[in-house]
């Protein structure tokens, strides 16, 4: 008879046919920052802190010796800054340039990756700029917005960014920052596009941490809807034909079958972004004494990396690494 359980009768067998394992190599730690000397908690992500620049540089720097190759950046930047136009995005002494340059200079090998869009310095909150019509409705403009992503792209790279995520959705932008990029010289920097980043509920949490909510309307227009995934493949066929380097698929844990799609049809490396609202779920539901963390935190990167995703963001990253050196 043919006895499938052989192959998992005992941990040796198990390890030798086991088809997916996980390494610190396979993950990208987001970190948080703000422009402040004191580190605070964030309320609606627990366990996950807003740092200052010092100890953003720390906090990379022990990731960065757990074995986790990169870490990508989110600003929390002031009320004040923030304008119709998002010009801070592409100050070279805002706070984003100052971070990448202390990152690089403490941490020369970790690959430092930033994020492409003008929520966190945009007074609507949306990720590309506004335009409002005499009846008060909105339109999200969509070159002029490639225009100023270019210029903040461009910044990135200036400071030292090894790669650049444009994480916006808007038409055309990766193919016009890698035109910015070249002309600049910027030949070695390289493009992780947010390939197919859908219009979701799980990234409540995260607009939370940075207070980066659209102040009206949604982001419907430009993220994906949920329900599609032809449309993943047509935004896939894009950014590889516009020059990005890595493709990315967000969220992850509930968008396996994009991932999985994603793969087949690209022969660029995939990201997948496991969002602060997968995060919460499993850490809620952890805090509550209702799931293993440890178990359900490397399942569900097990199965995001099964399903075809190269690497994976999450904000598990250190702790994953952690239990993974230490594993038996
Ligand atoms: C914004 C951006 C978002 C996330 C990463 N970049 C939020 C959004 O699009 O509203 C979400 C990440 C998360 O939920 O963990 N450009």
């Amino acid at each position: 008879m043919i006895r499938p359980r052989r192959n998992r009768r005992t941990p040796a067998i198990r390890s030798m046919v086991r088809e997916t394992t996980l390494s610190p190599a396979d993950f990208i730690l987001p970190l948080f920052l703000h422009e402040d000397d004191a580190d605070t908690p964030i309320d609606s992500m627990p366990g996950v802190t807003r740092w200052s620049l010092d100890s953003l540089v720390r906090e990379a720097g022990e990731a960065h010796a757990l074995g986790i190759p990169a870490v990508v950046l989110f600003p929390k930047i002031e009320e004040a800054l923030k304008t119709a136009d998002a010009a801070e995005c592409h100050n070279d002494a805002g706070l984003v340039p100052r971070a990448i340059r202390r990152l690089k200079q403490a941490h020369p090998t970790l690959c430092v990756i930033t994020d492409v869009a003008l929520d966190p310095y945009n007074s609507d909150g949306h990720d590309g700029l506004v335009r409002r019509d005499e009846r008060g409705s909105l339109t999200i403009l969509n070159d002029e917005t490639v225009e100023i992503l270019c210029r903040q792209a461009l910044c990135h790279a200036r400071a030292g960014a090894d790669i650049v995520a444009p994480s916006d959705m808007m038409d055309g932008r990766v193919g016009a920052i890698r035109e910015a990029l070249d002309s600049e010289d910027f030949t070695d920097v390289s493009i992780m596009s947010y390939t197919a980043k859908y219009a979701s509920a799980f990234y409540g949490p995260f607009r939370g941490a940075l207070d980066s909510a659209p102040k009206e309307g949604d982001k419907k227009t430009y993220q994906m809807d949920p329900g599609n995934i032809r449309e993943a493949l047509r935004e896939t066929l894009l950014d590889e034909a516009e020059g990005a380097d890595m493709l990315m698929v967000k969220p992850a844990g509930i968008y396996l079958d994009v991932i999985a799609k994603v793969r087949e049809t690209s022969t660029l490396p995939v990201a997948a972004y496991q969002v602060s609202g997968e995060y919460l779920m499993i850490k809620s539901a952890a805090a509550a004494g209702w799931l293993d963390e440890r178990a359900a935190v490397l399942e569900s990167l097990t199965a995001i990396k099964r399903a075809g995703a190269s690497v994976i963001l999450t904000y598990f990253a250190r702790q994953a690494a952690g239990w993974l050196a230490s594993a038996s």
